[in-house]
């Protein structure tokens, strides 16, 4: 991470709250005020005009209010497409088919509920629903990071399941639950790929102070898996879906402005690397910044959305024209693939619109700005080291597609880079160039509205950490410092720290 003063870098005085970056590294970076960035009462409004109301309610998938109103039936048709169930083909209508024939969820908002985060089950017997599962072939981590960074997919595929477990299928016996995969695969229908479960095992982490907290961590459990086995060198990565508000403000981030935070040689040797995923875009047909994914691998709303179509639903598009099942499931195969003149269930016109969709979804306003334990806890979040990766603040480019949209100050509190968070949050799964224990910098805008948006107040990519403190206290690799500095305050001033992130 390198260190950003306004006075030392007058070009990226849009990006805010950075300076104090310079109290951590006060001896390599040149920069002496060590000041916390004072509050700034823009903040209250985290996704600048595009920010929403919590009255009557929070939720993560309003329109941004600003959306001019001859713009608002397509963001509305849009909205209609991600909630409704989509069906098995064919039926009267092609508007809503093409379900499959493998699948995970019938919509986006079945997983991304209220446009917030899905559910890990807290029992060993529910099994995942909105959370994923992803795979990929790893030979030995070297290999596996050239292959994926070469390859348009980003990953090796496993060769009979491809790289996303799909846990439902078409088949009549799975919708009746009346046969497990493993037996609807003998009767010759198409079978979902298998059933997954998370066991959960607890461990003790104990503040210098003698506090004592029982953290939790996911271990995979496959049942009735349905194709026969996994390549012997597979790896699995449990995904929690994250929330999907202020999706075209992050999309809006100049470049640049991202560059400028990137430090992946770690130059000013302050423990914080970070950098940009490189990844396949379809659409431009070329290799770009990856933005979006726990991974950042994709690189833009067209591509998160359209991928989210193929690999989650089973609803073939001009951007991945496949069905989610590979050479080894040829009765997935067979089963028809849309029914419009390219042969695609979706097409682009209703793709944009979905992509629109989730572009406008504005940031719900701060919560508790005035209150005095989170105007104590803010200097906290600086001093400790978090605002390194959990960059507060930006303006977005202008945008001649989305004006609105653009020229606001937003304060997502990310820098959308990856970050080596450590053995233990690692999957050992490179995807496009981020290897195995990177991650990208989870968003903190609305964090703190999680558990009243859908009742999902799980943090971190598989969904282990129940509260804010578990999450931060799960933080390694480059994020290790930042830890250890928060467990070195007092409790009161945890406290403090937390709550203002839970305000953001
Ligand atoms: C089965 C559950 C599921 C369904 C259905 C689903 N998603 Fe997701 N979504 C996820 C998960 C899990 C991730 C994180 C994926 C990863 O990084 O591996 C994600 C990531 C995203 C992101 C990226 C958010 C960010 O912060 O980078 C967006 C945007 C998104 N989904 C939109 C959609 C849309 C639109 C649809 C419908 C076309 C959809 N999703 C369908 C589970 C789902
Ligand atoms: C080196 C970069 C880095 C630093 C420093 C850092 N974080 Fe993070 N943070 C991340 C990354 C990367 C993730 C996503 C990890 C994952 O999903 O497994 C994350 C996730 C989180 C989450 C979970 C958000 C969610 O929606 O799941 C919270 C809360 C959080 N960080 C708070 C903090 C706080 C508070 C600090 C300072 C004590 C801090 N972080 C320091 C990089 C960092």
């Amino acid at each position: 991470m390198r260190s950003l003063c306004f006075h030392h870098k007058p070009g990226l005085s849009r990006l805010f709250g950075v300076c104090v970056l310079a109290v951590l590294m006060a001896s390599t970076s040149g920069c002496s005020d060590t000041e916390v960035p004072p509050p700034d009462p823009a903040e209250a409004r985290p996704g600048g005009d595009a920010t929403t109301s919590i009255i009557p309610f929070p939720a993560l998938d309003k329109v941004t209010p600003n959306l001019p109103d001859d713009e608002r039936p397509q963001f509305y048709a849009g909205r209609a497409l991600a909630h409704q169930p989509w069906v098995k083909a064919p039926t009267i209508t092609d508007a809503r088919d093409g379900l499959g024939p493998i699948y995970n969820a019938r919509g986006c908002l079945a997983c991304h509920i209220r446009g917030g985060k899905s559910r890990m089950p807290d029992d060993s017997e529910t099994p995942l629903f909105g959370p994923l599962v992803r795979m990929s072939v790893v030979l030995d981590d070297a290999a596996a990071m050239t292959a994926a960074a070469n390859s348009h997919a980003g990953v090796i595929p496993d060769p009979v399941y491809g790289d996303q477990l799909q846990t439902q299928s078409i088949a009549l016996l799975h919708q009746l639950r009346q046969a497990s995969p493993v037996a609807i695969a003998e009767q010759q229908q198409v079978a979902p790929e298998a059933y997954a479960y998370v066991k959960w095992h607890e461990q003790a982490f104990v503040y210098p102070d003698g506090r004592q907290i029982t953290l939790r961590k996911p271990e995979l459990d496959l049942r009735y898996v349905a194709y026969g086995a996994f390549d012997t060198n597979t790896r699995f990565s449990l995904r929690n879906a994250p929330p999907i508000h202020g999706m075209g403000l992050l999309e809006l981030i100049p470049q640049a402005d991202l560059e400028a935070l990137a430090d992946p040689d770690d130059a000013d040797g302050d423990g914080i690397s970070g950098r940009q995923n490189r990844v396949w875009d379809a659409r431009s047909q070329r290799w770009q910044a990856g933005r979006f994914g726990h991974k950042a691998n994709r690189s833009n709303m067209d591509m998160i959305v359209a991928s989210a179509f193929a690999n989650d639903i089973g609803i073939s598009n001009p951007l991945f024209p496949f069905q989610p099942c590979t050479e080894q499931q040829p009765l997935c195969q067979k089963q028809r693939n849309g029914n419009n003149s390219q042969g695609l269930e979706l097409p682009d016109n209703l793709l944009r619109l979905v992509t629109n969709f989730t572009r406008n979804l504005g940031v719900p306003t701060r919560r508790n700005v005035d209150n005095a334990d989170v105007r104590k806890g803010r200097p906290f979040f600086y001093t400790s080291g978090c605002a390194a990766c959990h960059q507060p603040g930006y303006t977005t480019a202008a945008s001649s597609a989305q004006p609105h949209l653009g020229n606001q100050r937003i304060w997502p509190y990310t820098d959308l880079l990856l970050h080596d968070m450590g053995p233990e949050l690692a999957d050992g799964r490179p995807d496009f160039a981020a290897s195995g224990s990177e991650w990208r910098t989870a968003p903190l805008w609305g964090t703190g509205l999680m558990g009243q948006v859908n009742g999902s107040k799980q943090y971190l990519h598989d969904g282990r950490a129940s509260s804010i403190e578990e999450a931060i206290l799960w933080h390694g690799g480059e994020a290790l410092a930042a830890r250890q500095r928060f467990t070195h305050l007092s409790a009161a001033e945890r406290r403090y720290l937390i709550q203002f992130v839970e305000s953001l």
